[in-house]
């Protein structure tokens, strides 16, 4: 048992209760890190257990902390899986977490979760080019339809014009992938509530307001503080960070949400194996420091390509000025621009392969948030399944790269970007 009180826990910070919130070594022989629970099925003390256990699961009773609901089969429930839900939980300051097995499994399975035939959704373009294949051609199949808004400062008006009674989300990526564009997002939840209240007893409003928070978070921002229903993860990104792991998170703070979300992730069986989940649990014991550092060597990559002569525009939150019409939602939103970082080369593809055949620091991979810098071509990678619409809204041409950047020593990268620009 832990010796804080639950008031002393409410006052230390995530990345100290990420040593140790949500285990009890004692129930583990001692061990000072939680121990990988390979085990599929648990055992019931006694049948009337097993039988109460199914009960809270499917939703009977009053909602319960899942903790208390007791261990059943690891499509279920898991220390592993719950132990890493409850530690990042808290860096969002949010009441519960469901783990994934990707990031992709957390969208899907929240979307389904969350909409039904005939729903609307409002997506802030651009998002990640399976987020966009999965809305288009998956979603649209159950008949739910999707409009599309680029993102950025019009956006809540331009969403305004398309709610209908039959919306039922709108979808932000923040910031967006890959042109980091940012959407004011207590603005778009005031346009939900406004268009459709939310009904008694709910903490959701009936228009829920979902973001994918991969890009900046959770150390740079925490989208419920300013009105998200959903916030979603790729944690295979900074959480996980070390380019080793697969997996994703959904949270909320409303217990119907919750309920929904589980109740879908133990039917569609997109649940992390508990090795996945112990693997992102360790990382996120690193991910403050992780994140400090890639953001520190961001800020002087972006003011190194802001210079450069072969560089027509960076998008990198830390260069907006109070004149961007963006900058007051960087600051309402964000406590740091993160590391991701787009620019336009000049140029088009040809030498945007040129200046990525040269990297030699840097890797030519996709993917993002990790301790190694990675670089890649949205337009023919990442999102090469958009539709020329949503690559026109997303502002995903043949000149953009994106750069994660790592922690490797910053006068190294910024030598490796300067050699490769200069080879094109
Ligand atoms: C913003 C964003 N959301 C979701 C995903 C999907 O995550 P995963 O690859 O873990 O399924 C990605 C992947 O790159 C992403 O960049």
């Amino acid at each position: 048992m832990s010796k804080l009180t639950d008031s002393e826990s409410a006052r230390l910070h995530p990345e100290t209760l990420a040593l140790s919130h949500g285990f009890d070594p004692w129930l583990s022989e001692g061990a000072i890190k939680p121990p990988v629970f390979l085990t599929s099925t648990f055992a019931f003390k006694q049948a009337a257990d097993g039988k109460q256990f199914f009960a809270w699961a499917h939703g009977e009773g009053a909602p319960r902390p899942k903790h208390e609901m007791g261990l059943i089969y690891s499509r279920i429930n898991n220390p592993n899986l719950e132990i890493f839900e409850d530690r990042v939980a808290l860096w969002e300051g949010m009441k519960d977490a469901y783990s994934f097995a990707s990031g992709m499994a957390a969208i899907a399975t929240t979307l389904l979760a969350t909409h039904n035939p005939g729903d609307e959704m409002i997506v802030c373009a651009p998002v990640y080019g399976g987020t966009d294949s999965l809305i288009h051609v998956f979603l649209a199949r159950f008949g739910i339809k999707a409009h599309f808004v680029p993102a950025g400062i019009d956006a809540p008006a331009l969403a305004e014009k398309l709610i209908t009674p039959h919306t039922r989300s709108i979808f932000i990526e923040s910031p967006a992938n890959p042109n980091n564009r940012l959407t004011d997002i207590a603005r778009m939840k005031a346009l939900a509530l406004h268009h459709a209240p939310a009904p008694a007893g709910s903490s959701a409003g009936r228009i829920l307001v979902i973001v994918d928070n991969t890009m900046a978070g959770p150390v740079f921002a925490q989208p419920a503080r300013v009105g998200a229903d959903v916030v979603l993860y790729s944690a295979t990104k900074f959480i996980g960070g070390h380019s080793d792991v697969v997996g994703g998170v959904a949270l909320a703070n409303d217990d119907a949400l919750l309920g929904a979300i589980a109740h879908h992730r133990a039917m569609l069986g997109g649940m992390p194996n508990p090795y996945t989940a112990w693997l992102l649990t360790r990382s996120l014991e690193t991910l403050k420091i992780r994140a400090e550092e890639q953001q520190r060597n961001a800020v002087r990559v972006a003011a190194f390509l802001a210079q450069h002569p072969k560089v027509r525009k960076v998008c990198f939150l830390g260069l907006l000025t109070p004149a961007d019409p963006e900058f007051a939602t960087y600051q309402k939103q964000h406590t740091g621009p993160g590391s991701l970082i787009s620019f336009y080369i000049r140029g088009g593809e040809k030498e945007a392969f040129a200046f990525l055949d040269h990297l030699k620091v840097v890797r030519l991979a996709v993917s993002l948030g990790s301790t190694e810098s990675l670089a890649s071509h949205p337009s023919s990678m990442t999102h090469s399944g958009l539709t020329p619409a949503d690559k026109l809204l997303g502002e995903v041409t043949d000149d953009l790269v994106r750069l994660s950047i790592g922690i490797e020593h910053v006068d190294d990268l910024i030598w490796d970007l300067d050699q490769a620009l200069a080879a094109i």
